[in-house]
Formats: C-alpha cells, sequence, structure tokens
C-alpha cells in the first residue's frame, strides 16, 4: 500500500529538557488516525515537525516516499500537506476572510477568478458565506476554526493534519465537520481531546507516552 508518512525511531524535543523517544508511525494512503496525549506531551510539536515547521531530533522521516533530512527537503512536499494549526490566530495570511481562504490556490498558480469562485463554494459548504468580506482577527474563535479549515481544505491537501480541529466550534458545525471529513479520500492526521468526534472519523489512535507513540484503539 503506497505510504504517505514514515516515522521511524523518530525523536524529538519539547521545551527545553525533554525528548519524545521511540516515536514509530506508518501512515497509510488516505488513512485516517487521531494522536492524543496529555496537555503539554508533544503532540503540536509533533504536527509541527511532520509539517516541516520545526526540526526533529533523531530518527528518520520520509513524506510521499522522499526522505526528508532538513527543512530544505520540503521543498518538493510542501504544496501536498495541510496544516491546520491549534491556533487559528497564526493560521491567516491575508486580513479578508475570502482572500485568506483564495490564497493558497492563487499561491499554486490557479487564476484568479477559479481561486475565488472555489473559494466561494468552499465558505458555501461550511454555511459561512456571510462571513466573506469580514476581517479575520475580529472573528469570534469558532468563526476562525471554521475559516482556518476552509481555507485547509480548499487546497486538497493529499495529507491533512489538523490541531483540535473542533475547539471553539458548536455542536452543528462538529457534526458537520465530522460528515466532511469522513467523506474527504485524503490521509488525515487528527490531533484531539474530543474522543467521541474522533472515533467518528479515524481507524486508529495513537497516544503519545513517555514510552513513545503507543496504538490505544
Ligand atoms: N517554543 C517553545 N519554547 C519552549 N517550550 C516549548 C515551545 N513550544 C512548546 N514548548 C513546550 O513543549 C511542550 C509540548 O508542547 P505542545 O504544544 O507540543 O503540547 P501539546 O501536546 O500539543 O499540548 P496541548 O494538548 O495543550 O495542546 C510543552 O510543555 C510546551 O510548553
Ligand atoms: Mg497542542
Amino acid at each position: 500500500m503506497s505510504c504517505s508518512l514514515n516515522l521511524k525511531n523518530f525523536s524529538y524535543k519539547i521545551g527545553e529538557n525533554k525528548e519524545i523517544r521511540n516515536i514509530n508511525l506508518n501512515l497509510s494512503h488516505k488513512e485516517k488516525i487521531a494522536i492524543v496525549g496529555a496537555n503539554g506531551c508533544g503532540k503540536t510539536t509533533l504536527l509541527d515537525i511532520i509539517a516541516g515547521v520545526k526540526s526533529r531530533s533523531g530518527g528518520e522521516l520520509e513524506l510521499f516516499h522522499q526522505k526528508i533530512d532538513s527543512l530544505a527537503d520540503y521543498k518538493s512536499v510542501r504544496d501536498f500537506i495541510g496544516y491546520l494549526f491549534q491556533d487559528s490566530d497564526n493560521q491567516f495570511l491575508c486580513p479578508v476572510v475570502i482572500d485568506d481562504v483564495a490564497f493558497g490556490l492563487l499561491n499554486e498558480g490557479i487564476e484568479k477568478e477559479k481561486a475565488y469562485l472555489k473559494a466561494k463554494m468552499m465558505l458555501e459548504d461550511f454555511n459561512i458565506s456571510n462571513l466573506q468580506d469580514k476581517i479575520v482577527y475580529n472573528l469570534s474563535g469558532g468563526e476562525k476554526k471554521l475559516v482556518a479549515l476552509a481555507g485547509v481544505l480548499v487546497n486538497e491537501p493529499k495529507l491533512m493534519l489538523l490541531d483540535e480541529p473542533t475547539n471553539g466550534l458548536d455542536e452543528d458545525m462538529q457534526l458537520k465537520l465530522v460528515k466532511i471529513l469522513q467523506q474527504i479520500d485524503k490521509s488525515i492526521i487528527i490531533v484531539s481531546h474530543h474522543r467521541e468526534f474522533i472515533d467518528k472519523i479515524v481507524d486508529k489512535i495513537y497516544k503519545i507516552t513517555d514510552d513513545g507513540l503507543v496504538l490505544i484503539s
């Protein structure tokens, strides 16, 4: 089976002194998994490293069959990865909602009219067309999360890294997100404390512990 992500004897530092070791993970093509663990155990840091925002301290990392040895190696795979940050304020690149959602498409070289049409359709899918001309920083927490999610999904990444995607979402939006993520035929890693939510979407659940990454479900 084609594999999207492979971590072998992988280790990384969290904070100044602690190192997480023994991370072994094989994410198959179109597989959906969740990573759970206590506050501060290193979930977001792990996603940051997979996304190429931070560096690991040891072990091997392969993305889309390519060995990643330094941040420079991300050049050929970066466009395949969609990362929803835990803190939505870190996500936005443009002040106006519709510009932000269209940004990735325009960056890929998609024609302006097509990019904006696709971005508008994405906002419609999330029932947030009313937000399209608003300033992102003035949105509520849940609205920011929805706009950030729309901006990730619109690019149709092959690997999605979603850090606490339900944070701030009301019950209806959580159910809608479950349906959207169930239907998406891509590789997904969800980090979440929301067990009921992830149980509806993922095939496997891993936990970060002092002994490394452990399959718990
Ligand atoms: N830039 C940094 N400088 C110093 N310490 C950091 C930095 N980034 C993260 N840490 C520390 O690394 C540890 C892991 O942080 P991380 O954000 O990965 O945790 P998490 O598992 O995502 O937690 P949560 O469930 O609260 O989101 C924390 O103790 C945090 O304080
Ligand atoms: Mg986190």
